[in-house]
């Protein structure tokens, strides 16, 4: 399988993001990075196998690193989760110029990053998923943070990786709904580029290299005009104002990709409530979100609770919300609406 490498060039910062099958294939690039550094690898205990290639690699090379296990679960994006990152880094005598290694989905990727970028005021860091979700999302554009009252990412920061490793073998063993989940971020960035290579990967369920250089791509071509997400990146949010709110209502039963579906449809439906789009739109979102396993409906007592959370979102300013919808499939925009008028809408999908 032929290695993908692309660059992702921002105002301040430029890292190139390769995608491959094994970890073994980065060998080259790991090293060259962590020449001279010392790398504190993050992880959850959920990739084991991703692990013990990374280790086996690390060793090979002679490079020095410390292994540092966080929890596992949404639950783990905390202060507590946090601190016991950054007691490790100044305890094990890391200094600006090592390096912080995230092997694992995105809530490692947000921690860790958020760890890194406050760490001594900032130091690098690698992230390497072994989730299709954060293949696809997380693990480029540089947004990290952790939760607080319930809140997802209600503190972080805009801290963009060095490099970003992706290698498909690590989906192998990935817990077949947490890969489901993923297509809900698949099914996202369909909705905004129209991309055939999506639309295939929905209905026949394979991961590719490609797939994953597609959604990122798209992902970048957001990014690098709008790295502090005040206009274009927004249109990244599209299904994630309702899924946010969803996630938490839940207590993070949903996964995030699981809600992102649910969002997404959700939102399409408000689109064609508000005259801004054709009930078409939410039509093939179900379907697709079906041929990949997922469902649309919530879940049942939660719209209420997720109303008052949708309240609380940081989008929220002087009672209006900038909400990102498709008018078609590849025909997102950006959309200002009263956060009321979202919340009596979610409210009304969960009767
Ligand atoms: N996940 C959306 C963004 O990075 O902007």
């Amino acid at each position: 399988m032929p290695r993908v490498d692309f660059e992702l060039n921002m105002p301040k910062s430029a890292y190139s993001v390769l995608i491959g099958e094994s970890l073994a294939e980065f060998s080259g690039p790991l090293s060259s990075a962590l020449s001279g550094r010392k790398a504190l690898v993050l992880t959850d205990g959920g990739a084991e196998a991703a692990l013990g290639a990374l280790t086996a690699l690390l060793d090979e090379n002679g490079l020095a690193y410390a292994l540092h296990l966080m929890g596992k679960g949404e639950g783990a994006k905390s202060f507590d989760s946090l601190l016991s990152v950054l007691d490790a880094l100044l305890e094990g005598g890391f200094t600006k110029s090592d390096v912080i290694i995230n092997l694992g989905g995105g809530v490692v990727g947000d921690l860790g990053g958020f760890a890194a970028a406050v760490y001594k005021r900032g130091m690098n860091y690698i992230n390497m998923p072994t989730t299709l979700l954060s293949m696809i999302d997380s693990s480029v554009g540089g947004k990290t943070g952790v939760d607080l009252g319930g809140i997802k990412n209600a503190v972080g920061a805009f801290h963009q990786p060095s490099l970003v490793l992706c290698a498909c073998a690590n989906l192998k063993t990935l817990p077949e709904r947490e890969l489901r989940s993923g297509f809900g971020e698949v099914l996202k960035y369909f909705c905004i580029s129209a991309s055939p290579i999506m639309e295939r990967s929905l209905r026949e369920g394979g991961v590719t290299p490609a797939l994953i250089e597609e959604c990122c791509r798209v992902k970048r071509d957001f990014v690098q005009n709008d790295v502090h997400d005040t206009g274009a990146r927004r249109i990244l949010n599209l299904g994630h104002t309702f899924a946010h709110a969803l996630e938490a209502a839940s207590g993070f039963g949903i996964l995030h990709g699981e809600a992102v579906c649910m969002g997404l449809y959700s939102e399409a439906r408000f689109a064609v409530s508000l005259g801004l789009s054709s009930p078409a739109v939410p039509d093939r979102i179900a379907e697709l979100a079906s041929a990949a396993g997922l469902c649309c409906t919530l879940p049942k007592g939660i719209a209420k609770s997720a109303c008052e959370l949708l309240i609380h979102d940081k989008k929220n300013s002087s009672g209006n919300i900038e909400m990102a919808f498709i008018s078609d499939f590849g025909k997102p925009f950006l959309h200002g609406v009263s956060v009321d008028t979202a919340a009596k809408f979610l409210a009304s999908e969960g009767e």
